[in-house]
Order: C-alpha cells, then structure tokens, then sequence
C-alpha cells in the first residue's frame, strides 16, 4: 500500500498542467484531494476523470492572488477531510518582456501569484502541516537559478521562491514539517498559451522544442518521488541539473553560453 493513501494532498492550480498531473498521480497512490483553482469547469473534469463519486476529492474555485479565498477553501478542506498532509504551492504563470515595455503593475501581477500566492497557500496550510508533521512543496522552476533576457517578472519570482524554501526548510524543521523545493524545465502544459494579461490562448503553438519538452505525467511522478523521500530540493530534466551545476561551480561559463545562445536566437 502506497504511504499516501488516505492522506490529504491540497494542490493550487489542479484546473490544468503539472498541477492536475500531480493530481492524478496521487489520486493513484490512494490520496484525498483538495484540489483548487479558478477555472472550476476546468477543475471539475480532473475530479470527475479521477473520483466521480466524490468521496476522495474536493474541488474549491480559488484565485491565488486574492487575500482570503485560500483560507475559505482550507476551511472546506477541514470539513470535508479533517486534515492536510501535503500543501503544494503550484499556482503559476510566466509574464514576459524586457524591463523597459513593462510597468511596475506588469511585476505586481506576476509576483501576486506566483510570490504572494504561495504565501497565502502557506499561511493558509501552516497551522494543518504542523498537526499532521506534513509536507510543504513549492513548485518553482531552473528559472529560479538563472535568469534569461526578457525573463525577469518571472525569473525574478522563482529566485524569491528559492529564497523562500530555503530559509523555511530551517525554519518549519522543529515543527517536523518538510519544505521540498520543484525546479522543474520545460514541461509540456498550458502555461506558454498565457498572455502577460493571464489570458489563455488555444491556438499559440508550442515553441519549445519537443526535445526539450518533459510531459506533465512524468514530471508528477517525479516530485511524488521528492515528496516521498522529504528532499529539500529536486532540479528536474538533464539540461536542468547541468544549468544548476553551472551556476554553483561555474557561474563565468554558465553566463558565456548564455550569451553565445542568445546571440544565435537574434541571428535567426
Ligand atoms: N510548464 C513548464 O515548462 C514549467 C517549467 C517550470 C516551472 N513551471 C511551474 O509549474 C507550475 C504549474 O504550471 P504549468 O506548467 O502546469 O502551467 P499551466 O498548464 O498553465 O497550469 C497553471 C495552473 O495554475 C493555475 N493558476 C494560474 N493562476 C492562478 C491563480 N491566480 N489562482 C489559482 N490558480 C491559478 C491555473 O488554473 P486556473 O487558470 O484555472 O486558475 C492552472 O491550473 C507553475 O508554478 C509554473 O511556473 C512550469
């Protein structure tokens, strides 16, 4: 039997991408789900192909970036569950452009959700994490180790989060509670379909390359595995661990081939 079963995982932005992944892929070791975000349509079809009976999966409509609506959904996870065990913080999305064509409101609106919506996400699972000794999982990006040209409201906002995980992994120590820090690369999910206004585009196509492209299944089951285990930080796909290596040990190389990169990327 897998040691999730019939704990209680709650997951921000389960609507879509690794967040509904992770979902499923508890949901298959036997956990209940509290599963939150703001498109409920979107978030009943991932309850319904995972529990249609309801019993193991609360769906709540929750926008991150609001004060107040992650403790009225933690309030309905207590009534329904009791407990929580896992709080993951994975509410994102990527706001793009140089400094100079953005405005202070462009970094407001990306920091609401991806910096203060995982402390609210916090805040609001503190208390719950500390009676059951859970785990607090942050899902933050190799963005939050280095930070391309056009990159920063949402580089800036992961280095925040890698910040964040490391001073509460000592500082929720003593409560038993675990902090495990996600740095996934590119994941093939919903999140290169959002304008800098958090609109979703069906008809933007993937730019990634399909070489560099992990699906969402895959990436689930991996920080499942970091959750298991409590690691305190998990880097996933290759090019990922390389860039991390790179910037702890040889951080002059890692800024050479970026800027070799990025010359190429300009001359096509
Ligand atoms: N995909 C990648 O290449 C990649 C790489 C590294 C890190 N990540 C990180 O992985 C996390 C998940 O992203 P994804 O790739 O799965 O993107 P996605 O497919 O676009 O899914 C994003 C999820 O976040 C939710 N969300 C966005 N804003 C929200 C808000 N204000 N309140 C509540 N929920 C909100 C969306 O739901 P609603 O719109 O229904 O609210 C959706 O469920 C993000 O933190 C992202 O930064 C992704």
């Amino acid at each position: 039997m897998s040691k999730f079963n019939n704990q209680v995982v709650l997951i921000t932005g389960a609507s879509a991408g690794i967040g509904a992944a992770l979902a499923q892929e508890f949901a298959s070791q036997g956990a209940n789900l509290v599963l939150l975000a703001r498109r409920t349509e979107k978030l009943a079809a991932v309850a319904a192909a995972i529990d249609s009976t309801g019993e193991k999966v609360l769906t709540v409509a929750c926008d991150v970036s609001k004060d107040g609506e992650l403790e009225q959904a933690v309030n309905l996870a207590r009534s329904k569950f009791s407990k929580i065990d896992i709080a993951i913080a994975n509410a994102g999305w990527s706001l793009k452009g140089n400094l100079e064509n953005l405005s202070l409101d462009d970094y407001r609106l990306q920091w609401e959700t991806n910096v203060f919506g995982v402390l609210r996400t916090i805040y609001a699972t503190l208390d719950d994490l500390k009676q059951t000794q859970g785990s607090l999982v942050i899902i933050s990006s190799v963005k939050s180790y280095i930070s391309l040209r056009g990159d920063s409201p949402y580089s800036s906002s992961k280095f925040a989060l890698r910040a964040l995980c490391e001073s509460l992994s000592a500082e929720l120590a003593p409560y038993g509670i675990s902090v495990t820090h996600i740095c996934p690369g590119y994941v093939a999910t919903e999140i290169r379909q959002i304008d800098n206004q958090g609109n979703f585009h069906g008809d933007w196509q993937e730019h990634v390359s399909p070489k560099l492209l992990r699906s969402a299944k895959q990436t689930a089951q991996q920080i499942v595995q970091a959750i298991d285990r409590r690691q305190q930080e998990q880097v996933l796909t290759y090019y990922g661990k390389f860039v991390v290596l790179l910037k702890r040990h040889l951080p002059g190389l890692l800024s050479w081939l970026i800027s070799r990169m990025e010359i190429k990327v300009v001359a096509k």
